[in-house]
């Protein structure tokens, strides 16, 4: 592979494997028009046994940031020198700083992504909410420092796998009340559900008992899709008071990272509607 970018911008890219669907480009440059910063940014798809390879190449090519996606996030926190808090309790990074003096900086912003979707654009503040979050996987750990640092009531993980959830929820124990277990461990009614899984992926929902969704309940998907997900469905038809995907999430992750690189954060609303129209049309 050879990587070469013109030398007046500052060079930026994504990457993952696969990686040729990440709307990450599109979102980067529309940010940078807004704010007026001449950047590239493009598609990078590592092999999947080279990771740290195809960042050399890039680091040689004159890259100064990346976004890290799947299934590198966590090789990303490896080879980061230093890491952000967030990051650090993540266990993985989705934004790489390659500093002038050739130190690496790794931060993780997809769970400042998620908080701010929820209580900026949704205006819902998660402070004294019941939280279920679903799934006990990269995506779900990812979130739960920023999460928990809005003080909801308590946070229960629950998990296909039941001890995968307990012992996230044990990781977790100093930042907030949090327990975790199997679906069938889960009890009482929850304010806001949050699916982390991969069930959306296969049109699957995880088997949620009757009654878990409070009166006035907001159901969140992590993934997006031009349709509704089976989980988002599944709120709908619990009466949920609001359904959300995780486009929003995406949007703001970005916003997060192009503040981490470039010193300010874009506005987002406009970049969220251009990129929903765009996603409806294409049928992504
Ligand atoms: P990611 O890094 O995206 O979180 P992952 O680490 O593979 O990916 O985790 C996927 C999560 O989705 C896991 O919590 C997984 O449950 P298990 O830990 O039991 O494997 C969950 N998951 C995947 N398919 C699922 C399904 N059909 N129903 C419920 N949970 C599912």
């Amino acid at each position: 592979m050879s990587v070469s970018f013109p030398v007046s911008e500052k060079v930026f890219a994504v990457i993952g494997n696969p990686v040729r669907h990440s709307q990450s480009p599109l979102i980067h440059r529309w940010f940078a028009q807004q704010t007026g910063i001449d950047l590239s940014y493009e598609l990078l798809e590592a092999p999947l046994d080279d990771f740290s390879g195809t960042i050399a190449q890039f680091r040689a090519a004159g890259g100064v940031g990346c976004n890290v996606t799947v299934p590198f996030k966590e090789q990303a926190w490896e080879l980061a020198d230093e890491r952000s808090i967030f990051a650090q309790r993540a266990g993985a990074v989705n934004t790489l700083v390659f500093r002038a003096d050739g130190t690496v900086y790794g931060d993780n912003t997809d769970g400042r992504g998620l908080v701010r979707d929820l209580s900026v654009n949704a205006q819902l503040a998660l402070k004294d909410q019941r939280i279920l979050l679903l799934g006990a996987g990269g995506a779900v750990r990812g979130v739960l420092e920023p999460v928990l640092a809005e003080q909801p009531s308590g946070l229960f993980i629950a998990n296909r796998t039941a001890e995968k959830a307990a012992a996230l929820a044990k990781d977790f124990a100093d930042s907030g009340t949090i327990a975790g277990g199997g679906f069938e461990q889960i009890k009482g009614e929850f304010d806001l559900i949050i699916n982390g899984t991969a069930a959306s992926l296969r049109g699957q929902v995880p088997p949620l008992p009757g009654g878990c969704l409070a009166e006035q309940g907001v159901c969140y998907d992590m993934m997006y899709a031009a349709q509704p997900t089976a989980f988002m469905v599944w709120g709908e038809q619990h009466q949920a008071a609001q359904v959300m995907d995780g486009l929003g999430m995406l949007i703001e992750q970005a916003a997060d990272a192009f503040h981490v690189w470039h010193g300010i954060r874009p506005e987002t609303a406009e970049v969220l509607a251009c990129l929903r129209e765009q996603i409806q049309q294409d049928k992504l």
